[in-house]
C-alpha cells in the first residue's frame, strides 16, 4: 500500500466534528439498541431489486436504516412511517439517491457543469436539486463523483469534474456546499456523499470497474485532493468504490477507509459501500465468503452496506465471534444516526406532499437549468463568425439522431428526472424561430450501443426505428437533401445518453454509427454546417475540426435544453465554457492531460509519436466566445513570497468585441527545482468574468503558495519548497503571458 504521508504542512482545514446535542442524542439511543438493530442502521436496501421484497417488515424489525432507489413522496411517507411507528426504538430511515445533476428537473451533465468553470453556479445548481430532492423525501444524494479522470475512454468521466485537481477540488467543495447548504435539517439541504473512493477514475484501459494502480505521487498529487476539499467542505458520507485499488479492492481498504480518511482527515461522518461492492469482495478475490467479506468491510472502515446484505446476514454473528468489536458497530451507528439527527429526521420524518408539488420543476428552477445549460457549453471553433446565427434565416435544417429525444437531451443519471416536460433541441429551435424561418428536421441516422446498457430498463434512450439497410439509405438521403435545401444546417451528433455512464466505456472514441459519414455528406453539399455535440466524453472529431466551420460542445444539456442551445445559435446566450479535459485528436493518445512532467526535449512535447502529434486536438482550459479578448500586462505584487503567503498577479483583459461575454482566466504555475520534478504547468487559480463589450477590466487573481504545496515521493512529506516558480496567465492551459517568483522559507530549515 501507499505509505501515508507525514503530517506536514496541511492546505485544508479539518472538517468540522458533530455537535455535542447530535453525539449525545446519539449515544443515548445507542445504549438502548440491540446488536441486531445496530446492524440494521448499517443496512441499505435498494427497493428496484429483490431485496426490496418484504421491505416492510425489515423496517418494522429495526433492520433496515436507509432505502434507495424511491421517489414517490407517498410512497416515502408510508414506510418511513412503518420505520417511525412501528420500529421498536422509532428511528427514521435515511433515503439515498442518485442526486447527481438535478432531480426532476435536469441540470447539464457534471462534466458540462465543471466546464463553466463557475463555482458558485455549481453550488447554486445542486442547491436547487436538493431543493427538489428533499421535497419528496430524498435526503442523501449519491454525489459528487470526484474522481479526476484522464481517459476520456472511460464512462463515467461524465460524472466528474474533469483531469485536474485543483479545479476538481474547488468544483467538488462547491458541490458539497450546494446539496448540504448551511442547515441540513431544512427542507432545502440534503447530504452528500462523496464519491467513489478512491481512484476510482484511474480504471486501467478506461475499462469501468477494472483495477487502479496509483503512485503515492499520483494518489496524493492528482487523485485524493479532490475528496479531500469536498471532506473539508463538511460533506456527511463518503462512498467507496468498486475497484482495487493497488490491489486492495477500495472497499476493504483500511488505508483509504480508515488511515487516509478518518485518521489524516479526521472524517466525522459516515462511510456507504458502493451497489453491491461488500458481496463483490468476494467476487475480487479477496474475502472468501460473504461473512469474510462483511467483516474485512466494517474493520476496513464501511458503516453502511449498499444493496448485498452480506451485514444483515453476518455481522451480528461475527461480533458475537469477535472477528468484529462492539466498538467498531457502535461507531458506524452512531454516525449514522447523527447524520439522521442532523437532517432533522427525528422531529420531522415525513414530507409535505402538496409542497412537493409547487416545489418541483418551479419556474424558478427552470430559468437556472436553462441558464446554467448556457454557461456550460463550449464553442470549440467559429469560421468566420458563423454562430450566432441570424434570427431572419430563411431555411434552417436540423439533423441528428438525437434532436428530438428527451432522454438523450437530459444525460445518463437522471433516473428521476422528468423526462415528458424535456425541452429537446427541435423544441427549443421551434419556440426560437419566428414563423418566417422553416424549419426542416429529420434523424439522418439512428444510433445503439452495441452491447445493451444496465439502465436501459429504467431510462431508455429511443431504440431505432429503421430495420432494414434501405429504410437507413432513404432516411440518410432525405437528411441530406433536407440539408440542401436550406440555408444553413445544424447537426447535433455525439453518443446517446447511455453511452457514457456507468459500465459505458469505450475502446474508441470515433462518432458511433453513421454519423460521421452523414457529417461528411452534409459538409460535402457546401452548406453552412454548424456542428452540435451531445456527449459526456470528448469525441473524435478531428476531421470536423478540420471541415466544419462552427463546433459548439452542447453536452447533455438537461430539461431547457433545447431553449438553452436555441439561446446559444442565436445570440441571446454567448458561449464561454472551457474544457477540464483535453480533447485528444485520436484515442491513441490517451490518457491525455497538461499537467505532464517535464522531460528529455521538453521544447517538442507534441513529437512524441512518429506517426502523429502528440498534443491535444483542443487544449485543458479551452473554449471560444462569440466576443473576442485580449489579455496583457501580467504582473504579480511581488517577486519574492514567503512561503504560506500569499501573492496577487493581474491582468488587463479586454472585451474586443461588440459583444458581452465572458471569459475564464487561468493562472499556472510550475516549479523549477525541487525534490522531485513537478508538472510543466498546474492550474493554480481562475476567475470567470463577463465584460460588456469594449469594456476593459484588471483581473487580479490571488496566489496561495499553501496550493504551491506538494507531496515529495523522496520526503514522503506535503510541503512547499522554496525557489524558483514560473506563472502564466491566460485563457487555456497554452497562456503565454509570463512571470517568474520566488518563495522563500519561512524558516530556515530547509525542506529536503
Ligand atoms: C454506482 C454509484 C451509484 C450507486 C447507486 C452504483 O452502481 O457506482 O455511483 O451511486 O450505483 O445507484
Amino acid at each position: 500500500m501507499p505509505s501515508l504521508p507525514a503530517q506536514g504542512l496541511s492546505t485544508q482545514k479539518a472538517p468540522p466534528a458533530p455537535p455535542a446535542a447530535a453525539i449525545a442524542f446519539a449515544n443515548k439511543l445507542l445504549a438502548k439498541m440491540t446488536l441486531e438493530e445496530k446492524v440494521g442502521q448499517m443496512s441499505q436496501v435498494a427497493m428496484n431489486s429483490d431485496g426490496g421484497t418484504g421491505v416492510e417488515q425489515q423496517i418494522a424489525e429495526g433492520k433496515v436504516g436507509s432505502l434507495l432507489f424511491v421517489t414517490d413522496p407517498v410512497e416515502l411517507n408510508r414506510l418511513q412511517k412503518i420505520a417511525v411507528e412501528q420500529s421498536r426504538l422509532h428511528i427514521p430511515l435515511i433515503v439515498g439517491f442518485d442526486v447527481i445533476h438535478g432531480f426532476r428537473t435536469i441540470f447539464p451533465v457534471p462534466l458540462a457543469m465543471a466546464s463553466s468553470w463557475n463555482p458558485a453556479l455549481i453550488e447554486r445548481a445542486q442547491s436547487l436539486a436538493a431543493r427538489e430532492a428533499r421535497a419528496v423525501g430524498v435526503d442523501w444524494a449519491f454525489a459528487p463523483m470526484v474522481d479526476i479522470a484522464r481517459d476520456p475512454r472511460w464512462g463515467r468521466i461524465m460524472e466528474g469534474a474533469g483531469e485536474d485537481p485543483f479545479l476538481g477540488s474547488k468544483i467538488a467543495a462547491a458541490q458539497v456546499r450546494g446539496f448540504q447548504g448551511t442547515d441540513l435539517a431544512s427542507n432545502d439541504s440534503i447530504i452528500a456523499c462523496v464519491k467513489h473512493f478512491g481512484g476510482y477514475g484511474a480504471a486501467v484501459g478506461g475499462r469501468d470497474y477494472d483495477s487502479s494502480d496509483i503512485s503515492d505521487n499520483q494518489l496524493y498529487n492528482v487523485y485524493l485532493p479532490a475528496y479531500h476539499a469536498a471532506v473539508d467542505a463538511g460533506a456527511g458520507s463518503v462512498m467507496s468504490a468498486y475497484m482495487d485499488l493497488n490491489s486492495v479492492p477500495a472497499t476493504g481498504n483500511k488505508f483509504l477507509l480508515t488511515d487516509t480518511l478518518r485518521t489524516q482527515w479526521k472524517f466525522p461522518g459516515f462511510v456507504v459501500s458502493d451497489w453491491d461492492s461488500i458481496k463483490s469482495l468476494t467476487t475480487h478475490g479477496f474475502s472468501s465468503d460473504d461473512e469474510d467479506a462483511a467483516v474485512r468491510a466494517v474493520n476496513a472502515g464501511v458503516d453502511m452496506e449498499m444493496t448485498s446484505h452480506t451485514y444483515r446476514d453476518h455481522l451480528a454473528q461475527a461480533v458475537r465471534e469477535h472477528k468484529v468489536s462492539l466498538t467498531t458497530i457502535d461507531n458506524a451507528t452512531r454516525r449514522i444516526l447523527i447524520a439522521k439527527y442532523d437532517l432533522g429526521l427525528f422531529k420531522n420524518p415525513y414530507v409535505d406532499v402538496d409542497r412537493s408539488r409547487t416545489v418541483i420543476g418551479s419556474p424558478e428552477i427552470r430559468t437556472e437549468a436553462r441558464h446554467t445549460a448556457t454557461q456550460t457549453a463550449i464553442l470549440l471553433k467559429n469560421d468566420n463568425n458563423l454562430l450566432p446565427l441570424k434570427k431572419d434565416v430563411r431555411t434552417l435544417a436540423l439533423i441528428g439522431p438525437m434532436i428530438d429525444s428527451k432522454p438523450d437531451t437530459l444525460g445518463s443519471w437522471s433516473l428521476a428526472g422528468d423526462v415528458k416536460s424535456t425541452v429537446t433541441l427541435l423544441d427549443g429551435l421551434q419556440h426560437a424561430l419566428p414563423s418566417t424561418t422553416k424549419l426542416l428536421s429529420t434523424k439522418g441516422v439512428e444510433i445503439e450501443r452495441v452491447q445493451p446498457s444496465i439502465f436501459d430498463s429504467q431510462f431508455p434512450s429511443p431504440k431505432p426505428q429503421l430495420t432494414t439497410e434501405a429504410e437507413r439509405k432513404k432516411e440518410f438521403d432525405h437528411a441530406i437533401d433536407l440539408v440542401r435545401s436550406s440555408d444553413v444546417a445544424v447537426l447535433a451528433l455525439g453518443e446517446a445518453q447511455n453511452m457514457n455512464g456507468e459500465r459505458a466505456s469505450r475502446s474508441t472514441l470515433v462518432l458511433p454509427g453513421e454519423q460521421e459519414k452523414l457529417l461528411e455528406a452534409a459538409v460535402a453539399t457546401g452548406k453552412p454546417i454548424v456542428l452540435l455535440l451531445m456527449t459526456g466524453r470528448p469525441l473524435n472529431i478531428t476531421w470536423a475540426s478540420q471541415h466544419v466551420p462552427a463546433i459548439l460542445n452542447i453536452w447533455y444539456p438537461g430539461s431547457e435544453g433545447g431553449n438553452a442551445v436555441a439561446d446559444l445559435l442565436f445570440g441571446e446566450a454567448n458561449p464561454g465554457g472551457k474544457l477540464t479535459v483535453s480533447w485528444p485528436v485520436d484515442v491513441g493518445q490517451v490518457p491525455i492531460f497538461y499537467a505532464r512532467q517535464l522531460t528529455q526535449i521538453p521544447d517538442h512535447p507534441e513529437t512524441r509519436y512518429w506517426d502523429g502529434t502528440s498534443a491535444p486536438l483542443y487544449p485543458f482550459g479551452f473554449g471560444l466566445s462569440y466576443s473576442t479578448f485580449s489579455i496583457t500586462g501580467l504582473t504579480l505584487d511581488k517577486p519574492d513570497v514567503v512561503a504560506g503567503a500569499s501573492l496577487t498577479a493581474s491582468v488587463d483583459v479586454e472585451n474586443t468585441s461588440d459583444r458581452e461575454g465572458s471569459d475564464i482566466i487561468q493562472l499556472y504555475t510550475h516549479q523549477r527545482a525541487g525534490s522531485a520534478s513537478r508538472p510543466v504547468r498546474e492550474l493554480k487559480g481562475f476567475q470567470r468574468i463577463v465584460l460588456k463589450a469594449h469594456e476593459h477590466r484588471r483581473v487580479q487573481i490571488l496566489l496561495d503558495t499553501k496550493d504551491l504545496a506538494f507531496w515529495s515521493p523522496q520526503t514522503k512529506t506535503q510541503a512547499i519548497e522554496p525557489g524558483s516558480f514560473d506563472l502564466w496567465m491566460g485563457d487555456s492551459s497554452e497562456a503565454t503571458l509570463h512571470q517568474q517568483f520566488r518563495v522563500s522559507s519561512n524558516t530556515h530549515a530547509a525542506n529536503r
